[in-house]
């Protein structure tokens, strides 16, 4: 009868001092292996008396057993040791510098998003924003839009298949116009209010001049005592910066939203130079005539007794502009659907650099 004890501390230190997977696998295979030495102790149970193998069965059980665990707790040690190390080896100093100049450009839509928020931030803006997926009572109804209403039909507006209701079961669709973050705001904030809104929005329309999905921005203020002429001096004092130009001359044209009472449609003098529009001047005067840049009002007081807020106490003015169109004035291009065509020469050529930032005082086009 062999001495197991023996055998068994053996294998266990041979094992234990495993230096690899590789060396552990080999150890496996010379104990427990089909010809392993720890199989043919378990052969000879079978040649065994009865009282003998009663006797021996446990302790070559007993020996597989020990083998078996100190196998699997050193493959788990392995495993971890060679987890940590490849971890170490794997570091990266994201402090490096880098070996290649960045390549790609700030999107002009980007670029005028962030000044935009700069110029409206000087006049005390914060930004805000919603979700582009939104419900019908918020792009429509809240902004005293009526059922009936153009803007309603399904030519324009992607609506999501009837059975994606929201909680409230209110039909759900791309929002049309950044219009629904005013509710939003005048909803979850008490006022004094002061906002822009830019972001994405949708509409089922494609040529020159109209993609499906296009850029707005939307202006809010609530407060006490709010008039038109605030509404007119933040329109022009925006412009202004924007262009960076002082000669901005606007035109208040009287118009219709339903969200706003009274509405004017806002005009800006510009003339033609080398074949671009060049903004400037008024619409009247010499070689100029007036391009239409913006829808704006007093908020309707339905619209403020739909958020909850009393039209009594509280006044506003809002405005929507058109986010490309004013990238397109300011800088040039004449195409609106290469805006999204991601052609690389085109974003070389109009994009910016990502360390410019606009700042009032660094200029605002960088
Ligand atoms: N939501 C309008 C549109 O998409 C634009 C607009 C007009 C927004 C007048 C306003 C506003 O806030 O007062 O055509």
């Amino acid at each position: 009868m062999s001495d197991y004890p023996a055998l068994q501390a053996r294998l266990v230190a041979d094992i234990g001092a495993a230096p690899d997977l590789d060396a552990l696998e080999s150890l496996r295979v010379a104990a427990l292996g089909k010809t392993g030495s720890v199989s043919a102790l378990l052969k000879t149970l079978g040649a065994m008396s009865t009282e003998e193998r009663q006797e021996q069965g446990p302790q070559i059980h007993a020996l597989r057993e020990a083998v078996t665990t100190a196998i699997a707790e050193r493959k788990a040690a392995l495993e971890g040791a060679a987890l940590e190390a490849k971890l170490a080896d794997e570091r990266l100093d994201m402090t490096l510098p880098a070996a290649e100049t960045p390549r790609g450009s700030v999107h002009p839509v980007s670029q005028v998003m962030d000044e935009l928020a700069e110029i409206f931030a000087d006049m005390g803006f914060a930004v805000a924003t919603g979700p582009e997926i939104e419900d019908d009572w918020r792009n429509f109804t809240a902004l005293n839009i009526p059922e009936t209403h153009p803007a309603r039909a399904m030519h324009d507006t992607f609506y999501f298949p009837s059975q994606m209701k929201d909680a409230e079961g209110r039909a759900m669709l791309l929002r049309t116009h950044t219009s629904p973050v005013q509710i939003r705001t005048m909803m979850e904030k008490a006022p004094p209010i002061r906002i822009i809104a830019p972001g994405r929005v949708y509409r089922s329309d494609s040529d020159a001049t109209h993609t499906p999905m296009f850029h707005q921005v939307e202006g809010l203020v609530i407060d006490r005592g709010i008039h038109m002429g605030h509404l007119k001096w933040t329109l022009e004092t925006f412009l202004k910066a924007y262009f960076e130009r002082d000669d901005i001359v606007l035109r208040l044209r009287p118009s219709y939203f339903p969200f706003t009472e009274p509405s004017a449609e806002v005009d800006v003098g510009y003339a033609v130079e080398k074949g671009r529009r060049i903004v400037g001047g008024s619409g009247d005067d010499e070689g100029h005539a007036w391009m239409e840049l913006l829808g704006s009002g007093m908020v309707n007081r339905h619209v403020i007794a739909n958020c909850g807020l009393d039209p009594d106490e509280w006044q506003g003015f809002a405005f929507g502009a058109g986010i490309d169109r004013l990238a397109m004035l300011k800088y040039g291009m004449d195409d609106l659907r290469a805006f999204f065509d991601g052609d690389l020469r085109w974003l070389s050529h109009y994009g910016f650099g990502a360390l410019s930032v606009p700042t009032l005082s660094g200029g605002i086009s960088a």
